[in-house]
């Protein structure tokens, strides 16, 4: 049975959610699923707006077919050609045999890399600012290479002043029935997720989400409708100004949040008196994560969000605790930058993790490396906890300061 909802008159949602899924792209935990959004737009002409995964075909067709009443589809706009949204592409065109697909060159490059179907007089190739008109739609296509993906556009619908989106602006997370976000607490239930996919999937990509902000920024914005995620029709300024804010690196909270690896306890044990210390001196909102128990997701979407980090890790095969390793080679995969960041290690014999993560640091951008460097030799000891202390002055300093840092 279908499952719809309206956005507009004209326009309706008939994506759908996975709640089974583990791993997005087999890579990132979605303890609560994954929505799929598609949008069916029904004018002179019916236009829909990406499909969806193979997870949720089923319902997604029975979604599409309700919607269009027995109306034939004419348009199938790809502005994304990966294949969380495309799996529907080969059964839509046996359905329709009107249908057009409309995209860019790389678009439909990717359309024959990805699967065999003869695509033959059914393409649509647009260009930059080119229109579509529906009727009293129109669709305006405004490519957006490298968000996340070289081939990714978004269209803008102009009567209703509508953007679709892509992935900007997606979330993991399955929609509960609420899929507009005045329907929802999106600070309580929903930022975290959505800074954790941004974090992750996007998050490399700050220069060309910024170049992305800025060419849709003469638009008139009055619905965002992204491919994962709620729908916003209100406070769009708010996710214009966060998304303006994650890709320009620019910390979310002036805050700290303290990362560990711990064989036996010594290196956690240290960075606890060091996140009590902290706390003395009045910092608050300290977050502490174990590198090994938590998904390196989650500690991605904290380095977005958090001004200060503390790296603590074991001297591990003559150099850095792997899980530390991972996670600093991630933090620059996704091209982090603008931290202030300060270390501590320890090794029994012959430490090393602290300047090997100070190196690798060091080949990121705009990174403050506190003093001291705190070296433990098996376990916190006398004048360890010295150098421990005089870290805690100077985090503590830096973060009462109330700015990060800037080159
Ligand atoms: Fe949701 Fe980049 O695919």
């Amino acid at each position: 049975m279908y499952c719809t909802r309206k956005i507009t008159d004209a326009v309706t949602w008939v994506g759908g959610c996975d709640r089974r899924l583990s791993l997005f792209e087999n890579l990132f935990p979605v303890p609560s699923g994954v929505a799929y959004n598609s949008y069916l737009i029904l004018d002179e002409k019916t236009a829909l707006l990406d499909t969806v995964d193979s997870s949720i075909s089923r319902q997604f067709l029975e979604n599409v077919l309700h919607t269009l009443d027995s109306r034939p589809l004419d348009y199938l706009v790809i502005n994304h050609m990966e294949p969380d949204h495309c799996a529907n592409i080969s059964e839509l065109l046996l359905r329709f045999p009107g249908l057009k697909i409309v995209g860019n060159a790389k678009t439909l490059t990717f359309i024959r890399q990805f699967y065999d179907m003869d695509l033959e007089g059914r393409t649509i190739t647009i260009k930059e600012k080119d229109t579509l008109p529906l009727g009293r739609h129109t669709l305006h296509f405004y490519l957006t290479p490298m968000v996340h993906w070289p081939e990714v556009m978004m269209t803008y619908e102009e009567s209703e002043n509508i953007l679709f989106s892509a992935d900007a602006f997606g979330c993991f997370g399955a929609l509960n029935g609420n899929i507009f976000i005045d329907e929802l607490d999106y600070t309580q239930d929903w930022l975290a997720e959505a800074r954790r996919y941004y974090g992750n999937i996007v998050g490399k990509y700050g220069p060309q989400v910024q170049a992305a902000l800025k060419k849709l920024s003469a638009l008139e914005i009055a619905v965002v409708c992204p491919l994962h995620g709620p729908i916003w029709r209100s406070d769009i300024d708010l996710l214009l100004d966060i998304y303006a804010r994650w890709s320009s690196y620019e910390p979310e909270e002036h805050t700290v949040a303290l990362f560990y690896g711990s064989m036996y306890g010594d290196s956690e044990n240290a960075v606890n008196i060091l996140a009590a210390g902290l706390a003395d001196a009045g910092i608050r909102k300290i977050a502490v994560y174990d590198i090994s128990c938590t998904h390196i997701s989650f500690l991605i979407a904290e380095v977005f969000r958090c001004s200060h980090l503390v790296l603590t890790a074991p001297t591990y095969n003559s150099g850095i605790y792997p899980a530390m390793l991972n996670f600093l080679h991630d933090m620059k995969a996704l091209n982090l930058q603008n931290r202030t960041v300060a270390l501590i290690e320890n090794g029994s014999w012959a430490p090393a993790s602290g300047r090997q993560m100070r190196t690798l640091l060091e080949e990121m951008k705009q990174m403050k490396i506190l003093e001291p460097v705190v070296t433990i030799k098996s376990s916190l000891k006398e004048d360890s906890l010295d150098s421990l202390l005089q870290l805690k002055e100077s985090l503590a300093a830096s973060l009462r300061d109330g700015h990060s840092f800037q080159a």
